[in-house]
């Protein structure tokens, strides 16, 4: 039995029924019929509402993990830091899926980032660079934006999944999968095809992830 993480970054808490929802309908559904055995977390990072990653929570994350005692505010964050991060290390599978939110990744998702990014936990120092060390993780990121990034003139604007490749290869993840709705408000006329495609892939990772 494997353990699915599906971290999803779309806010839902206002709008129930965005296309993020529908391709996460459709990965999740064909995932549970075909892994009945699994246990699947579904997270929403908007209904969480983590508190604001600071440098005081980064030090008290710090003095938590080198085992001292910590009281108040500083205890009850760094805890609650603890657990995101030990969710996401305990799990076989993590699924991201996001808009891109003005070039980027919605800010929640980029708060739960700096959760998972701790010295020690997901990478460490060492003299030659930093290193990776979460390692036997299969990641796949479920991603749509209304424009078309494809493009050679567009291409160095998409800062959403490219920034969300560079920081799991930093904490050491190589596999790594996307499906990527793209250019659907765009391309007006191109957009029920366009929508269609990304449905179908999303099924098919949700039989085979
Ligand atoms: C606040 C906000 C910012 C957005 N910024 C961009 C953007 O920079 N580039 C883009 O192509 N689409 C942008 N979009 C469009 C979304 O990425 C697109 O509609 C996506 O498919 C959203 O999925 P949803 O229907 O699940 O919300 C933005 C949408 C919102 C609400």
């Amino acid at each position: 039995m494997s353990h699915l993480l599906f971290i999803e970054a779309n806010d839902s808490t206002h709008q129930k029924k965005g296309i993020s929802s529908e391709l996460n309908d459709a990965f999740l559904n064909a995932y549970r019929e075909s892994h009945p055995d699994d246990a699947v977390t579904v997270l929403n990072l908007f209904e969480e509402r983590l508190p604001f990653f600071d440098l005081k929570l980064a030090s008290a994350a710090g003095r938590l993990f080198k085992g001292e005692e910590l009281t108040g505010d500083d205890a009850t964050h760094a805890q609650r830091l603890q657990e995101y991060l030990n969710g996401f290390l305990d799990a076989d599978k993590v699924v991201f899926s996001f808009p891109m939110w003005n070039l980027t990744v919605p800010a929640p998702l980029h708060n739960y980032m700096d959760y998972l990014a701790q010295a020690g936990q997901t990478f460490r120092y060492t003299a030659e660079g930093s290193i990776g060390l979460v390692e036997d993780k299969q990641v796949l990121l479920i991603h749509s934006r209304g424009g078309d990034y494809s493009t050679k003139e567009k291409a160095s604007s998409e800062h959403a999944v490219r920034y969300m490749l560079d920081l799991l290869a930093f904490f050491g993840i190589e596999d790594v999968s996307t499906v990527i709705l793209e250019g659907h408000q765009q391309y007006p006329e191109r957009a029920s095809e366009l929508i269609n495609q990304a449905l179908q892939e999303c099924r098919q990772f949700g039989r085979e992830f």
